[in-house]
């Protein structure tokens, strides 16, 4: 049995929120309890953060973290190899594939996943990720467990298409979904949109919340139940990323870090990457509009810019790590977005400007919470090329290009 009228009305005051029930007596019983639940499990606190905007955004005392660059990789490329192999051999790395984004930059419905990049044959973005695990898969005789993270928004479309197709050659057993949580979207004051009379307007609360996902939907049992000890997370966007890669584990592992990151040197001191640092001391990520003209000048003791290594969200989290994290709460981002809503006449608009904040806990913020990371290089010409936009920068177009140069054909 779900929260009862009186119940959700007293949560919905709590925090401001008492227009989501404007239009309850119109409703009809099912509409009424789909609302009910909706309002159950939403977390309307994050709504109140957009009072004091400004100081969520605060940042610690920044120093340069150094990365392994590839100089000493190549140097001990076998040794590390060898020991990631074991590792995954062991069964002891998964790999989560974080698709519960909306992708609204490249502009279509679909889960950016199922996004067909061919030019004379069908090359889907989800093909080219399994491919690459695949490529691993094959060098250790072993397979993967890999995690699919999707939202309310984009999940059945995900599982049906990838059921469809046979996980691309990915063995069943080994693929496993889960959904992420969703958050309320606000108008600039802070009062939830409506998407129709019975629906709040919802999107998914950002990367960050994929293990607290893992969690709450049952994942990490089997990350228990398979003895996986490291869970390497990456973007569904990047075409060219390795997942597993043997040799960054085993420089991960090497180096007894909480957590590896790749890396790729900046093309450019303003690019809009996030560059990886310390922060007040411990690991952490300041986002290309956070870096001031002083960081990005300042220089280390070889004279090479001191903060020259950009994040690729591909990350090696050590899972006993992970599990001190969940205590903690992480830092709540707020992002001006377009949000289709219920206007008061009761039409559908989907505004073409934005109007208003979504509520995300992102990644880069779990880095900062661990004690030690590992910044790991790898060539950007062989392993970023992120899909972000249609045409431009990191988009088809651009990562067509990159795919074409490393071989792959489209
Ligand atoms: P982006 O930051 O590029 O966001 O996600 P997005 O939602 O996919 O795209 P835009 O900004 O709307 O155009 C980086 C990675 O994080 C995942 C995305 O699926 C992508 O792999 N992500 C993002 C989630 O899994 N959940 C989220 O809530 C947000």
């Amino acid at each position: 049995m779900g929260i009862t009228y009186k119940q959700a009305w007293e949560k919905l005051a709590e925090y401001g929120q008492e227009h989501v029930l404007r239009y309850y007596e119109d409703l009809n019983e099912e509409e009424k309890q789909a609302l009910l639940a909706q309002i159950e499990s939403i977390d309307f606190s994050v709504t109140a953060s957009c009072a004091h905007k400004e100081e969520l955004a605060k940042k610690g005392r920044i120093s340069p973290l150094k990365a392994m660059e590839l100089p000493e990789i190549t140097e001990n490329r076998e040794a590390y190899r060898k020991l990631g192999e074991e590792a995954i051999r062991a069964g002891k790395v998964g790999a989560v594939l974080l698709a519960g984004g909306m992708g609204t930059r490249l502009g279509s419905d679909a889960p950016k996943g199922v996004y067909n990049i061919g030019l004379t044959k069908e090359v889907y973005i989800f093909e080219r990720l399994i491919v690459n695990l695949l490529e691993v898969v094959r060098e250790t005789d072993a397979w993967i467990h890999l995690f699919v993270m999707t939202s309310d928004k984009n999940h059945e479309a995900t599982v049906t298409f990838l059921t469809e197709r046979h996980f691309f050659g990915y063995r069943s057993e080994y693929v496993h979904f889960f959904r992420q949580d969703m958050a309320p979207a606000a108008d600039y004051n802070g009062k939830v949109y409506m998407e129709s009379k019975y629906k709040i307007s919802t999107s998914p609360n950002g990367n960050g919340g994929w293990y607290i996902s893992m969690k709450s939907t049952g994942m990490s049992d089997i990350v228990r139940e398979a003895g996986i000890e490291w869970l390497n997370i990456f973007a569904v966007d990047n075409v060219l990323q390795r997942i597993a890669d043997p040799v960054f584990v085993g420089a991960v592992l090497h180096e007894n870090c909480d957590v590896g990151a790749k890396v790729v040197r900046k093309n450019a001191p303003d690019e809009k990457v996030g560059v990886i640092c310390l922060e007040d001391g411990r690991p952490s990520i300041v986002e290309y509009y956070e870096l001031t003209e002083e960081l990005m000048s300042a220089r280390d003791e070889k004279g090479d810019p001191a903060y020259n290594f950009g994040v690729i969200l591909n990350y090696l989290f050590r899972v006993s790590a992970l599990d001190g994290l969940l205590r903690k709460k992480l830092p709540l981002h707020i992002v001006e977005k377009k949000i289709p809503y219920m206007d008061e006449q009761g039409n559908f608009v989907k505004p073409k400007e934005p109007n208003g904040y979504k509520f995300e806990n992102l990644v880069l913020d779990m880095i900062h919470q661990l004690e030690s990371c590992l910044p790991f290089e790898v060539v950007r010409e062989k392993e970023f090329a992120p899909i972000k936009n249609p045409t431009g920068i990191d988009s088809v177009e651009s990562a067509r290009a990159l795919l074409l140069q490393n071989g792959v054909e489209l």
